[in-house]
């Protein structure tokens, strides 16, 4: 390995959302953190560089996008997802939530349906709720210890007039990486009904090995026709701090619509920092992130043991993708305050509680794995002896 993903960073002190917010959220700073879906760990080496060289230019004036930027997004997807995507179809946009947002009041109408597939990435309902539109609920169907869509039911909530679809995709929690026959049904439906998808891939870079993300709009002409890709380099090379993101949409209207509501915003400048982060990331980190992601698949196989032979109450699903793991401990007996009070009292470490993304997740986990081994054996550790000990 060339990158040293073992080494523990110090992270608290830092204004950091993961690791200095225990006292205020869980009463308590020595909780190991593990929930908030970013990395403990260096992102690659070139980005690093790129962002010392932009702070010591030392005037921090109205920034541009070069062309290199858009080279970079469209040799990346040629390149690792096989998608061509013409420069012309991206904007930029602060982050994933924010594009999620706009086209939720830009595709739909007010007081309207829109779909969304539970449980899942909680501002999915924010940003539904938050412009007054109503959460159509398409729960996803545990079947073999996986995750499935549930078509019928899509279908009746189609019929039933809703006709935005916010797909997760990867999905978070889950880590489902959708396959090429379950899109194109989903597709299929779409198309049957008119309906719009806003496709968050914000995890397309993570599928783990044997699975392959296949984005959306890439299935066809009549598809891409209806979509709008939420995408960002900054799950995959751990850069949300930098708030950078970008859609792609190759119906001209829909990308007019888009822009101009980001314009309308004033939500259209370049950053001073993030654009150079992101280019760099695509040319240079590449072998960063096939070595992380082969260290995460590492820390899964080590708690999947973990669990199955101190902890078989707790079960957990393995993820196709995502540095995340959702994990079954209903089981385990308990309430969500329970539930709360083992993690962050008892043990100590600061999972996702599953409630936050559906009453699906009720009883649920998630551990975000991305960090170094020894805090995973750590945290593990604690969780189960806590649970053992109730
Ligand atoms: C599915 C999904 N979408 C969006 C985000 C957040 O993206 P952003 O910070 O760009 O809003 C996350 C972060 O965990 C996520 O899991």
């Amino acid at each position: 390995m060339t990158y040293d993903f073992d080494r523990r960073i110090d992270r608290r002190h830092t204004r950091s959302y993961k690791w200095d917010q225990n006292d205020k959220l869980f009463g308590d700073s020595d909780v190991l953190s593990l929930w908030v879906a970013d990395m403990d760990f260096l992102s690659p080496p070139a980005v690093q560089a790129v962002l010392e060289k932009r702070a010591a230019l030392g005037v921090y004036g109205y920034a541009i996008r070069s062309n290199s930027y858009f080279d970079a997004i469209v040799n990346w997807f040629e390149r690792r997802h096989g998608w061509s995507i013409d420069p012309k179809w991206i904007s930029d946009s602060p982050s994933i939530v924010t594009t999620l947002s706009l086209a939720v009041e830009l595709f739909s109408e007010p007081g309207s349906q829109v779909v969304l597939q539970s449980p899942v990435y909680y501002p999915f309902y924010d940003v539904i709720q938050g412009n007054g539109r109503i959460v159509a609920k398409n729960p996803l169907v545990l079947r073999n210890g996986r995750y499935e869509i549930d078509y019928d039911h899509l279908e009746s909530l189609f019929q039933g007039g809703a006709k935005l679809l916010l797909l997760c995709s990867p999905h978070n929690p889950g880590g489902r990486v959708w396959e090429r026959e379950e899109l194109l049904r989903l597709g299929d439906l779409c198309l049957k009904h008119g309906v719009t998808v806003i496709s968050d891939e914000i995890h397309c870079d993570l599928a783990l090995s044997g699975h392959k993300h296949i984005p959306f709009a890439s299935l066809s002409p009549e598809l891409a026709d209806i979509t709008l890709t939420g995408l960002a380099a900054t799950k995959t090379f751990n850069l949300p701090g930098l708030q950078t993101s970008y859609i792609v949409a190759s119906n001209p209207s829909m990308k007019r619509k888009f822009d101009h509501r980001i314009k309308t915003l004033s939500l259209h400048m370049a950053h001073h920092f993030a654009q150079d982060a992101v280019e760099a990331a695509y040319n240079e980190g590449e072998a960063w992130l096939d070595e992380m992601l082969a260290y995460v698949e590492g820390n899964l196989s080590y708690t999947l043991a973990y669990f199955k032979e101190h902890l078989p109450e707790a079960k957990p699903l393995r993820p196709d993708g995502t540095y995340l793991l959702w994990i079954d401990c209903r089981d385990l007996g308990l309430t969500v305050s329970e539930l709360k009070a083992l993690m962050f009292k008892q043990a100590k470490v600061a999972f996702s509680e599953g409630s936050v993304f559906g009453t699906e997740g009720e009883g649920w986990l998630r551990i975000n794995l991305a960090c170094p081994r020894s805090i995973v054996e750590q945290a593990l550790r604690q969780f189960v002896q806590a649970a053992r000990n109730r």
